[in-house]
């Protein structure tokens, strides 16, 4: 099954999940100070899933900015829009595109991120230096991501976080890889990652939730 079609089909689980996991809701705040948009800016955020961080980044930008979601799912953005309508009578802008060529014009872009999707790109460098380029200098730039943590202590949850990566992947990923979801998933975050400080003069990084989540932010060059 492909991603798009897996996640067309899971998007009301994911959806509860998103908006109500535990941990979720301080991970989505994490971002949006990261990212630091400022009032009136218009942020992308790609593979936006059901819109989860859509009230997260409005709050940072306020009346006069705008939220744009962009993912390749068409059954998520039917509930992003849903969503929106119950919240406050308004769908929003949510488009239907690849992350890794971004179906929008860059005159207006100010900001963009990505979150828990630079794990699921086969280049994640290279989708960060695109969207580093969408939003040009000056631009802002984040990425929040989980991995299997580095720390002593937390490590013991590693082969639980192993199969929450495995439950989480469309069918038939774990066969397609020649190592397992969570590892190809620990060398792409960390590869986006290392490409946002690449493009990044002030780039920030922050490790939460005992090393498993990673939150980098910063201002393209
Ligand atoms: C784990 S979900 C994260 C959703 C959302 N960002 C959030 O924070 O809840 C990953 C999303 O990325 C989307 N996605 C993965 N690869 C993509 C790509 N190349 N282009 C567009 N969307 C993509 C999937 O369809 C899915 O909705």
């Amino acid at each position: 099954m492909s991603a798009p079609e897996f996640y067309t089909r899971v998007a009301r689980l994911y959806d509860a999940l998103a908006r109500r996991g535990p941990f979720v809701g301080g991970l989505r705040e994490a971002l949006a100070d990261a990212l630091d948009p400022g009032p009136g800016a218009t942020v992308v955020e790609f593979g936006c899933g059901t819109g989860a961080n859509r009230p997260y980044v409005e709050a940072a930008v306020g009346d006069g900015g705008t939220y744009v979601g962009v993912d390749f799912a068409p059954g998520v953005l039917r509930v992003a829009r849903e969503r929106g309508r119950a919240r406050d009578d308004d769908p929003g802008a949510f488009v239907r595109g690849d992350a890794t060529r971004p179906p929008l014009r860059d005159d207006r872009i100010d900001a963009c991120f990505g979150a828990f999707v630079t794990g699921m790109l086969p280049d994640p460098a290279a989708a960060v230096r695109t969207w580093a380029d969408l939003v040009g200098p000056g631009g802002r730039v984040a990425l929040l991501d989980l991995a299997r943590t580095t720390r002593s202590w937390w490590r013991a949850l590693n082969p639980a976080f192993r199969l929450f990566v495995r439950a989480g992947s469309p069918p038939g990923t774990a066969r397609s890889l020649e190592r397992s979801p969570a590892a190809v998933q620990d060398g792409r975050v960390a590869a986006a990652h290392r490409a946002l400080r690449d493009v990044c003069a002030d780039a920030t990084y922050r490790t939460l939730l005992g090393g498993f989540a990673r939150v980098s932010a910063g201002t393209v060059e």
